[in-house]
Order: structure tokens, then C-alpha cells, then sequence
């Protein structure tokens, strides 16, 4: 099962140089299992033609309004698609679809549409900061499109560098299968840590783990895509932070801490999938220890317990997600650990586990509840593992 099986989506494309971006795009909305009907401006012709994305789609592409027998093309599209994405996005089309005009096939098949829209724009930055487009941008949204904001990097060749790129496609795609979700989470907001915390010993090193962030990205991607505002608070990640989640940067383990408590008033939800260092040099040199002069003992002290320090300080109502990393006694511990941190749910797993826990793409858990239960879930990709986690949060959700 693909995730966009199903899933039939149009694909306006204008006319502006990222077009050449949006064969890759309808490529990869095509092998997520969408049926992709590509609808072209006359001015994006001018950039790729038709051709190539009709191989890329294995469907006809369309250009025209007025093509002869098809004169309704408009609103069979319309009414067939789930979702619309144009990308690239002029600054000529967004002024037009601003207006509500449709003079060409694709702004008639955006007035005719009941699926969502999502507008992806790109130009030169000096066109997307003008205050009319900027201004046009937000009546967009206003009347319920998404618009999704250009990046800042280099430009088209003597273009120099800006906000106005459009996003990769892989980015696009990801904010697709959030417009496709049923929006399961959404008007909800979810609060997830992810990866270790680093401690500093001397001004270059420091104490942390072996976490790389994998699970708590995941989590966070996924409550996103179920239409959760996510608010994600990372200490140094390996791997690529998520589309479209506002991310709060920690070093330490008490910076953590403090972001938590900030995010914590307006959340409905907790999940703790970082790995907190639990250990800190007690009295950190200010200077880098020399190797003549090292130390043979460094003093350690504990560092906060996130989870715990927030439970006099929890909003009514709010889910709390731990995890327990064991070597032994997996599930013993990690039953006294949701006792001590007074946890709705705790994900326990085992660090002797082949492919499952830190730095794998997969994992082997035990959902743990207050109650007693217990579900094993057998060994599967952490993207998988993280629906299956917040399926109990959204059942811990409505149960409140
Ligand atoms: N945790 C936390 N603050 C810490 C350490 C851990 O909030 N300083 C959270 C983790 O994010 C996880 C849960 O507590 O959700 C359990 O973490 P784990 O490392 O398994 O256990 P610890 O409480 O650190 O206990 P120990 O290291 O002794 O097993």
C-alpha cells in the first residue's frame, strides 16, 4: 500500500524556471500511488513541455481551455481531484487566482474545485517580498488556500540569492499527505523531544549518547501529518529535521527542560522520545582541559528529570508519552518509570535488541499502559511505530 493510493491530485504548473522542479514532483506524487493530472499554463509550456509529464504521469497533460470535445475539462478535474497543488506558483498566477479569474484552464479548475489548494510560489525574491504579492499571498490564505512560503537560497542563474525558491519536491509531497490526511489531530497541539543532549565538560567536550533523533522525528512528522501543530524540541539531530514543524534547538539537558515548560501551557499532548543526558560534569572547566593536566575523575552530577520536573506544572487534560530504553528487565523498569513520571502510556524497548533502538530505521517496542496492558509490537519502521503511538495518544485524547 503506497500512501497515496487512491489519491487523484491536479498539478498546475506556470510558468516560472522552477517548473522543471515539477516533473520531479509529478514524478514522486505518481510513484506515492496518485493519479496525477497535469495542468499547464500557456507561459509554463515555454519552460518543459507537455510531453514530459505526460511520460512521467503515464496520463494526458492539459493545456487548454477551449481544447476541441473537451470543453468541460475544468470541472470534470475539479471535481475529481482530492487535492490541487500548483507549484511552481508565478507571481503573475498568484495575482490571478487572487482575483478569482479564470481565464485559463487551471484558474478555472481552481474556482470549480471543492478539494483543498495548496499554492506553492516561486519567483525572484525582489517580486515575492513586493507588498502586493506578499499582500495577495495572505488574502490566499484568507480565503482558505495554502500557501506554502518560498525558501531563502540561491535563485535562477544571475539571480542571486533569496527568499523565493520553491521547495524541493520532497517537501512538497510532504505537505500533500498532510491536505490528504483526515486531519486526525488537527486544532491539536503535540509537544515532542527528540534526540540526546549534549553536556559540556570542557568548551569542546562534552557528555551525550548515542541517540540520533530518528523515533522523535518520526513522532513529529506524523502528529504533523495528522494535522497537529507540532511544536518539536530537538537537541543535536542526524538526521534531516521535518517539513513544516516549528523546531526549538536544545543543547543541554536543562535547555530542554525550559523549552518543555514554555510549550508545555497550550499542549495537549507530551512526548518524550529524547534521550536527556543523565549525567553533567558537575563543575565544567572554562577552559579546554590540556592532556598533560587532565583530570583522572571527572565529578558528575544528575541532571534534571524532564518528565518529572513538569508533573506539578501539567495543563489539565494533558497526554504524557515517556519512552524506557533498557538493557535488562525491560518491562519492570519501564513500568517504574511511568509510575515515577506518573506517564499515560510508556513505549519500552530494549538496547540489546537487534535493529530497534538508536540510530536504527526500525524498532521493536512495548506499549505499556497505567492500567496494566501491555501490547507488543513487532519489529517494524519507525514511521510505523510512531502511528502506532499516536493512534493510543488520539484514543488517550478523546478519552479525556
Ligand atoms: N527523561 C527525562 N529527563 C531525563 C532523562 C530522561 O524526561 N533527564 C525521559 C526520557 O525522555 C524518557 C523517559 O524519561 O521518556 C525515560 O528515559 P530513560 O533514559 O529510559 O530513563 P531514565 O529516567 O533516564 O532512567 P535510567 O537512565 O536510570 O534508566
Amino acid at each position: 500500500m503506497r500512501p497515496f493510493d487512491g489519491a487523484r491530485i491536479v498539478l498546475g504548473v506556470t510558468g516560472g524556471i522552477a517548473a522543471y522542479k515539477a516533473g520531479w514532483l509529478a514524478r514522486l506524487l505518481t510513484q506515492s500511488g496518485a493519479a496525477v493530472d497535469v495542468v499547464m499554463t500557456r507561459a509554463a509550456t515555454e519552460f518543459v513541455a507537455p510531453l514530459t509529464f505526460e511520460a512521467l504521469t503515464g496520463r494526458q497533460v492539459h493545456t487548454n481551455l477551449f481544447a476541441s470535445g473537451r470543453a468541460l475539462d475544468h470541472i470534470h478535474l475539479a471535481r475529481a481531484a482530492n487535492l490541487v497543488i500548483v507549484a511552481p506558483a508565478t507571481a503573475n498566477f498568484l495575482a490571478r487566482v487572487a482575483h478569482g479569474r479564470a481565464d485559463d484552464l487551471l484558474g478555472a479548475t481552481l474556482l470549480a474545485t471543492k478539494a483543498p489548494v495548496m499554492l506553492v510560489p516561486a519567483m525572484n525574491d525582489a517580486m515575492w517580498a513586493h507588498p502586493q504579492t506578499q499582500h495577495n499571498a495572505s488574502h490566499l490564505r484568507e480565503v482558505g488556500y495554502t500557501v506554502i512560503d518560498p525558501e531563502d537560497g540561491p535563485l535562477a542563474a544571475g539571480e542571486g540569492s533569496g527568499p523565493g525558491r520553491m521547495p524541493e519536491p520532497e517537501a512538497i509531497v510532504a505537505h500533500a499527505s498532510r491536505l490528504l490526511d483526515d486531519g486526525s489531530l488537527r486544532a491539536r497541539t503535540i509537544v515532542v523531544t527528540a534526540g540526546p543532549t549534549r553536556e559540556p565538560v570542557d568548551p569542546v567536550r562534552f557528555l551525550s549518547n548515542r541517540s540520533t533523533g530518528k523515533m522523535g522525528v518520526a513522532l513529529a512528522s506524523a502528529a504533523w501529518r495528522r494535522g497537529a501543530d507540532v511544536i518539536l524540541i530537538a537537541g543535536p539531530l542526524e538526521v534531516e529535521p521535518p517539513v513544516g514543524i516549528h523546531m526549538v534547538r536544545v543543547e543541554t539537558t536543562e535547555e530542554m527542560a525550559d523549552a518543555v515548560s514554555h510549550a508545555l501551557p497550550t499542549a495537549q499532548a507530551l512526548i518524550m522520545a529524547a534521550a536527556p543526558a543523565d549525567f553533567r560534569a558537575a563543575t565544567p572547566a572554562t577552559r579546554k582541559l590540556k592532556k598533560v593536566s587532565a583530570p583522572a575523575v571527572i565529578q558528575l552530577a544528575p541532571t534534571l528529570d524532564i518528565l518529572a520536573h513538569t508533573i506539578p506544572h501539567r495543563p489539565v487534560g494533558l497526554v504524557v508519552v515517556g519512552f524506557a530504553l533498557e538493557t535488562d528487565d525491560v518491562l519492570a523498569g519501564a513500568r517504574a518509570k511511568m509510575a515515577e513520571k506518573k506517564l499515560d502510556l510508556i513505549v519500552a524497548n530494549s538496547a540489546r535488541e537487534p535493529d530497534a533502538g538508536f540510530g536504527s530505521d526500525t524498532n521493536r517496542v512495548t506499549l505499556l499502559a497505567p492500567d496494566g496492558t501491555s501490547v507488543a509490537v513487532p519489529l517494524m519502521p519507525k514511521m510505523q511505530v510512531a502511528d502506532v503511538i499516536l493512534d493510543r495518544v488520539e484514543a488517550l485524547l478523546r478519552a479525556r
